[in-house]
């Protein structure tokens, strides 16, 4: 494990602009820099990275992080991973704590993801020897041979065979001190209650890789035909493995799909594994699933070609047909080789050979507009109607793609291809677009919603603002108490003369006031028990940390723009530009606010009280009250001064 000081090291030296660098374009903004974010698909840059923060941002679709986060994020690396692939860059010595003389207590430290990971490459080893040098794995062995696998692809691929006998992997892993509860959740163990079978039997084994080569999970394939049992049975999901977020094949394939600029996409385990062998190594598969947005954007980090290599089958068209339309929506390009029935990419490129089938692939990859035109080309021709269902089809494929140019470039090959005015395709493929921007921006909204509560909840504050008293406030006072928290903390200030940390002057002046919405109590309640501990946190410490409720909050907090312009509370705020300037003044007022806001909910409260007064002596107690809140409210009132709150209602 990396010890404690390398990994605050670690922390220290990384730059978010150097390491989101290495893989997004970045121009500068003032002091931010700004790029495409590469965690959606956008024309309009909105992703933001703050060097002085050591933090990245997207306003777009939320993601937010500093440099760790966003190399396990974007390069799904895992968080020792993460650590380390820093630690090469800024050339800082890795110091491993030493005491790693129990494997068993090895295992237990580290986090669930790290065991899970740690269990399947175990089993992966396990399954790759039984296969080997076990007279009963023969079989296995025996089965990729028939397939025609080398050992070199066997290696390679790592594969392997999982024993019939019942339980073998799960009580070897057992004895090494493997939890059971980790080979469940590692799904190599069936999840029944208090089972310990092994969860693959007499299956063959393909691990699936990540993109940091790491096992997630298994295909284990049936050896015979077999009507009742599944053909494949595979990893359910896990914390380490989302079946839509992984392509099969693709740490093996990444670097020749950059060198070739393409990336072939195939439909199951033997065909990758079979072009890989032949020499064809720029092949990945969705992996009998159909392809879902995350993979190809996985794609899309690497390359923007994509060619789908699918058997001529009904099912493979079928398929085919719903995956361009997915990938040219996100803005890539897509090419459609059908390959002559009954074959598929692994039966055909062993019958042909590497050569052939690249020639194949050359001379038969479509576009979508002449793969889709083939497809009907024949009952189109006789039938009107069917010719106008195929070109609304394509008008509406035409419509997904977010490149303008591209979209006139298709406009115009349609229009050739189907002998129509290039005009009335415009039309109709700007008609489809409106259309589909309505349901967009919808869904837009929504996610956004979803994504910057706190955005979110300062608008609609904003916009329902009526008095100062009302409950929408709490929440915007109670985000600019932690604000001035997490970005003032560990500033110094001045206290009858003696200087203490921001968070301690904030903390005395709250004393007895409660943060009441639960996402900024959490942080409140941190600061507030750490300060007792005699620790006061820089801004540095929430934006990087381990709680991904603290961290995302804190992020979102940090780096919320000042430009809601109109409304009302920022008309009053103090500029946060000259921050180094007002930040006293900031603080002052901040606090003022807030506990004027307490004041009058506290005033409104005692008034209500006193209408049904229980007794005399009650009477008397609230009228007290009262007064002392009315100094109070007049106090505040005198102290924030010429700014004394007024509601343009
Ligand atoms: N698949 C699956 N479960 C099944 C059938 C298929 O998960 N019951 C997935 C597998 O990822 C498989 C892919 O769909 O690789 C394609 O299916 P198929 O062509 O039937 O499998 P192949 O891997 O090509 O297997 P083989 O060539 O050995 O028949
Ligand atoms: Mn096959």
């Amino acid at each position: 494990m990396i010890s404690k000081p390398t990994i605050q090291k670690i922390i220290d030296e990384a730059r978010v602009e150097d390491v989101v660098g290495e893989f997004v374009t970045l121009k500068r903004r003032g002091s931010n820099l700004l790029g495409l974010c590469p965690f959606h698909n956008e024309k309009t840059p909105s992703f933001n990275v703050n060097p002085a923060r050591n933090i990245y941002k997207c306003f777009g679709c939320g993601k937010a992080g500093g440099p760790l986060q966003f190399l396990m994020d974007y390069q799904q690396m895992t968080y020792p991973d993460a650590l380390r692939y820093l630690a090469k860059k800024y050339n800082i010595e890795i110091e491993e704590t030493r005491d790693e003389t129990d494997q068993k207590e090895q295992i237990e430290k580290q986090n669930l993801t790290e065991s899970i990971l740690i269990a399947n490459t175990r089993a992966q080893k396990f399954f790759t020897d039984y296969m080997m040098n076990n007279e009963a794995g023969g079989i296995g062995l025996a089965y990729f041979k028939e397939r025609g696998f080398i050992d070199k692809t066997i290696e390679k691929f790592q594969l392997g065979y999982a024993p019939d006998a019942g339980s073998l992997l799960t009580q070897t892993m057992l004895k090494e001190g493997f939890q059971l509860d980790i080979l469940k959740k590692a799904g190599l163990t069936s999840p029944k209650e208090g089972s310990t079978y092994d969860f693959f039997r007499n299956r063959v084994m393909f691990p699936i890789h990540n993109m940091t080569g790491k096992v997630v999970a298994y295909g284990g394939r049936i050896m015979v035909k077999d009507e009742k049992a599944p053909k494949y049975v595979n990893t359910a999901e896990s914390e380490v493995y989302q079946k839509s977020k992984i392509l099969y094949g693709a740490f093996f394939a990444k670097n020749e799909i950059r060198k070739k600029d393409e990336c072939l996409l195939v439909e199951g385990y033997t065909d990758v594994i079979s072009l890989h062998q032949s020499g064809i190594e720029n092949a990945v598969s969705s992996s009998g699933t159909s392809l879902t947005p995350d993979q190809i954007r996985l794609v899309k980090r690497i390359t923007p070609n994509i060619t789908m290599l699918y058997d001529g089958d009904a099912a493979g068209i079928k398929a085919a047909l719903r995956g361009t339309d997915l990938i040219l929506e996100e803005g890539m390009n897509v090419r459609v080789v059908i390959l002559p029935a009954p074959e598929d990419p692994d039966s055909y490129v062993r019958k042909v050979g590497a050569e052939a089938f690249q020639k194949y692939i050359q001379e038969n990859k479509k576009d979508l507009i002449l793969f889709k035109t083939s497809l009907f080309a024949t009952e189109a021709k006789a039938d009107p109607i069917k010719k106008a269902e195929l070109i609304r089809d394509i008008v509406d494929s035409i419509a997904k793609i977010p490149d303008a140019i591209q979209r006139s470039v298709y406009v115009k090959e349609s229009s050739q291809l189907f002998d129509m005015s290039e005009q009335i395709l415009i039309t109709e493929v700007n008609k489809a677009r409106r259309k589909k921007q309505g349901e967009l921006q919808k869904e837009e909204e929504k996610q956004q919603q979803r994504e910057s509560p706190v955005k979110d909840e300062l608008s609609a504050a904003a916009h329902k603002a009526q008095t100062i008293e009302n409950p929408s406030n709490l929440p915007v006072l109670e985000h600019d108490i932690i604000r001035i928290l997490l970005e003032f903390g560990s500033w110094k200030t001045q206290d009858n003369e003696t200087e203490i940390s921001v968070v301690q002057y904030v903390l005395e002046e709250l004393e007895g006031l409660d943060i009441e919405t639960p996402r900024y109590k959490v942080i409140f309640d941190l600061i507030k028990r750490d300060f007792a501990d005699g620790v006061v946190h820089d801004e540095g410490f929430f934006s990087a940390n381990d709680d991904e409720q603290i961290r995302n909050l804190a992020i979102d907090i940090l780096t919320q723009p000042y430009t809601l312009s109109e409304n009302w509370w920022v008309k009053y705020k103090v500029a946060i530009a000259e921050k180094k300037d007002r930040f006293v003044k900031d603080i002052h007022s901040t606090i003022i606010r807030f506990k004027q806001f307490k004041n009058i909910v506290e005033l409104r409260k005692i008034e209500k009280l006193l209408k049904e007064p229980k007794d005399e002596a009650d009477l008397q107690r609230l009228m007290r009250l009262h007064v002392l809140l009315m100094e109070q409210k007049k106090e505040f009132a005198r102290t924030i001064g010429n700014v004394v709150y007024r509601p343009n209602t």
